[in-house]
């Protein structure tokens, strides 16, 4: 093993200026004006795994491809042998990442080009550097350690890394569903969560689910000359903001009937682990730029936001938006929404009671229609499984500190998947830190959490087979 080790640490420079080359590639899933780009950046990928001593092959989708990588005792077995639990040998785990990224947009807060990774003390910035290039590469190069120096695996190895988990994941259930003997494993390692800092690496064992939806409201056929008809008719703008007033109440609950039914209430075990997060606060406050925090009354912000359920709107549209004023009333309002879920809301009764509720309120002045996006469940595993106790061993020694268990309000939604179509569980061991800005301008990725990472998926082999 200390030879592994070794090879990351001698390695170092070169891992950081190839995934700088990875960065490079604007691999935006939702513009399709990048379809080039994601192509571009699979193929660098298969070729670069390739050269590590993969077995390697893209698999096309109905949206974006899909790299597959195999370790090459995981690929003399794809031939002869496709894995089942009962009769691999050895165990067999995957590895499961991907490599869209979110639009960098808005450009002009970046304080270097999104695609032109830019090291600044011991960070990387660049669009898709936490999230999650950044972190899935730091598994590659762990097992490019074991092949290149000629130590052996205790394990077998497939990569899945995907180009749409930014949009929905649309089109790998399928590929699981058609690849379930091949990609049969004992349990899923997924680097694509946070810690709270470089001293507390973390085992996530709980995400939140999602629904996405659009709320249209149309009023007059055009825009109208304010002055002339406001007042006589709706406007859709304030239609839309009363509309969506109402549905969060002044202690910052869902006001929607039914929407908390089934929701756990927290043990005192989690909440006692979600008091050790060590950000309070202040901390947050500051980190995040806002005047105070806010959230579900009787709740920690740990907690808000990684145990409870929210409504959010992430997108609001109507009227001029352009420079000066322009009087009118606009023909139309939009709004873009998620809720996040928790165990036991369903995603698809929750969509029913949370457009039936919106129907009911819209008032009879507007059209209202409701254009229902992509939803998940949430995911929630035991920490105390035998392999989630090897996770927390390869942590620990790996950064040095005792690791903490969390969970993450963010979701991952083809976790699911993976338990129905595999049967197999995922373990949740983020790289990334508060700080990385996820989904913002200026996201970077710690280099030192790239090294260790990178240390933990080598002592994470060995661990899980012992398991
Ligand atoms: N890496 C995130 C998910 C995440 C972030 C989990 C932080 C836990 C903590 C992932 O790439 C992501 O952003 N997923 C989307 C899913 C959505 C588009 C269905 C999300 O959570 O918004
Ligand atoms: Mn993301």
């Amino acid at each position: 093993m200390q030879v592994v080790l070794n090879y990351l640490k001698r390695n170092q420079a070169r891992f950081v200026a190839e995934l700088c080359d990875y960065l490079r590639f604007p691999s935006i899933s939702a513009q399709p004006q990048h379809n080039k780009d994601m192509r571009a950046c699979a193929e660098w990928l298969v070729k670069h795994a390739r050269q590590i001593g993969l077995d390697v092959r893209l698999c096309p989708t109905a949206g974006h491809p899909i790299v597959v990588a195999k370790t090459p005792s995981a690929a003399l077995l794809r031939r002869d042998r496709p894995h089942t639990k009962s009769n691999a040998k050895r165990p067999h785990f995957m590895i499961y990442g991907h490599y869209d990224v979110q639009p960098p947009e808005p450009l002009d807060l970046w304080k270097s080009p999104p695609f032109a990774p830019r090291i600044q003390g011991r960070s990387i910035y660049a669009r898709g550097s936490t999230d999650n290039k950044g972190q899935n590469f730091a598994h590659f190069k762990a097992v490019e350690a074991y092949l290149k120096t000629g130590t052996p695996l205790p394990c077998d190895l497939t990569f899945v890394i995907e180009g749409e988990e930014e949009v929905g994941s649309a089109n790998l259930a399928k590929f699981l569903k058609s690849h379930r003997r091949e990609l049969a494993c004992d349990a899923v390692v997924v680097s694509d969560t946070g810690m709270p800092s470089p001293k507390h690496p973390a085992l996530t064992y709980s995400l939140r689910g999602i629904i996405a939806f659009e709320i249209i409201l149309r009023g007059p056929s055009r825009d109208l000359h304010s002055g002339v008809f406001g007042g006589s008719v709706e406007n859709p703008a304030m239609a839309l903001a009363c509309l969506l007033a109402q549905i969060r109440d002044a202690s910052g609950r869902v006001t929607i009937p039914g929407f908390y039914d089934g929701v756990v209430p927290l043990s005192a075990f989690e909440r006692k682990q979600f008091a050790r997060f060590p950000l309070k606060d202040h901390d947050l406050e500051k980190l995040l730029g806002v005047k105070k925090m806010f959230g579900e009354r009787g709740f920690t912000p740990t907690e808000q936001r990684s145990a409870r359920p929210t409504f959010e709107i992430n997108g609001l549209t109507s009227g001029y938006q352009g420079q000066g004023s322009k009087t009118i009333v606009p023909a139309w309002a939009r709004a873009k929404i998620t809720c996040r879920l928790v165990p036991n809301q369903r995603p698809a009764h929750i969509r029913k009671i949370v457009c039936d509720y919106i129907a009911k309120t819209c008032p009879a002045t507007v059209r209202l229609e409701i254009q229902a996006g992509h939803g998940a469940e949430a995911y929630l595993v035991s920490p105390q499984s035998r392999e989630a106790q090897a996770a927390l061993r390869a942590l620990r020694a790996a950064f040095g500190c005792p690791p903490i268990l969390m969970r993450e309000g963010g979701s991952i939604p083809i976790v699911n998947d993976f338990k129905k179509i595999l049967g197999a569980d995922s373990l949740l061991l983020g790289l990334g830190l508060p700080d990385d800005n996820a989904h913002s301008p200026n996201e970077k990725f710690n280099l030192d959490c790239f090294a260790k990472g990178q240390a933990m998926s080598a002592l994470l082999w060995r661990e899980l087979s012992q398991a």
